[in-house]
């Protein structure tokens, strides 16, 4: 991929305006709900509500605004794990095991992510959640329990700026191409063969469109990532290239030039939390990274996963 560096940056002077669904959103708000943006490219923090006491017309308010801001970030919400189970619960149905991470004791809808002396934070690679799953999760809902006071924090990218602001030749080349994602690399490390056969049978890998359209906001989205994609699957099929002709340095440097752009700064936002902060974010549209900065000190987080659809390009 010879790209020079002038043009993979030059994407990222563009200027961003708040796009006409972040208006529509704003303007829409009951006068009550006080908001904040957060960043140039996406989210916004919602102040002085309490999400249990929500009725229809609220929670379509919260959906208006994931779709348009991505990432909503809401301080003071001191709910019970039902609750934070019912309020996911308004927006489809809940995961119930994740292969990666341990369920609560009571609440199989609510994972855990716990870190400590005895355990590093490991989430420290942008990704978007279950992205190996045949239907990947549309949206996390992750309540913080304990944090350290300073660290800790997630940083949130906006994959459809990050896939805007690929240059077209790029677009051009990815266009029809498919990846694979797998759980299973995340794990084999910990595993003998034998267990490692009998994984691979219970967790096959999925294959996604690299490029996938948004079910709702019809936007287009890069859908690789760094922790469960592995390969793109027909790179040569698409490309139609002869033997020889795209080695496999280049499919290499394609696939790092994608994983990369999540991590851009001008397509992120920071978020700091307290405990009872809730973010709710729109999984198919971003991707996160959990900064593990603050070892030694612990960092118990809870998260409702939504089951989402299955990836599609539409066209
Ligand atoms: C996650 O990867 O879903 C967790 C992110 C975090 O702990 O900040």
């Amino acid at each position: 991929m010879s790209l020079n560096i002038a043009d993979e940056m030059a994407s990222r002077w563009t200027p961003v305006e708040s796009s006409p669904a972040m208006k529509q959103a704003l303007e829409r708000l009951p006068s009550g709900w006080k908001t904040r943006r957060l960043a140039p490219s996406l989210g916004l923090e919602l102040q002085d509500l309490f999400l249990p006491d929500l009725d229809d017309d609220g929670i379509a308010r919260i959906r208006a605004l994931l779709l348009a801001f991505r990432v909503l970030v809401i301080r003071r919400q001191p709910v019970s794990p039902a609750q934070h189970v019912a309020f996911a619960r308004k927006f489809g149905d809940l995961e119930t095991q994740n292969p990666l991470l341990a369920a609560n004791a009571d609440f199989p809808e609510l994972v855990q992510l716990k870190a400590s002396r005895e355990k590093k934070g490991a989430e420290n690679l942008f990704h978007s959640d279950t992205a190996f799953y045949e239907k990947p999760s549309m949206g996390s809902i992750l309540r913080c329990i304990k944090c350290p006071e300073v660290g800790g924090d997630t940083i949130f990218c906006n994959m459809v700026q990050a896939y805007a602001g690929l240059p077209e030749e790029v677009k051009r080349k990815i266009d029809g191409m498919v990846a694979v994602n797998d759980v299973n690399v995340a794990l084999f490390k910990k595993m003998d063969p034998n267990e490692r056969a009998a994984h691979r049978d219970r967790h096959r890998a999925v294959e996604h469109p690299v490029v996938i359209t948004h079910p709702e906001t019809g936007e287009l989205i890069l859908y690789v990532n760094e922790i469960h994609t592995t390969h793109i699957a027909n790179y040569r099929e698409v490309l139609g290239s002869d033997w020889g002709m795209d080695t496999p340095t280049q499919i290499r440097e394609l696939f790092d030039l994608l994983v990369r752009q999540a991590k851009i700064p001008e397509y992120q936002v920071r978020v700091h939390w307290e405990p009872d902060t809730i973010v709710f974010w729109d999984n198919r549209a971003v991707q996160h990274y959990a900064v593990s900065d603050y070892y030694p000190s612990e960092r118990h987080m809870m998260r409702a996963t939504i089951i989402g659809d299955v990836p599609r390009r539409v066209r």
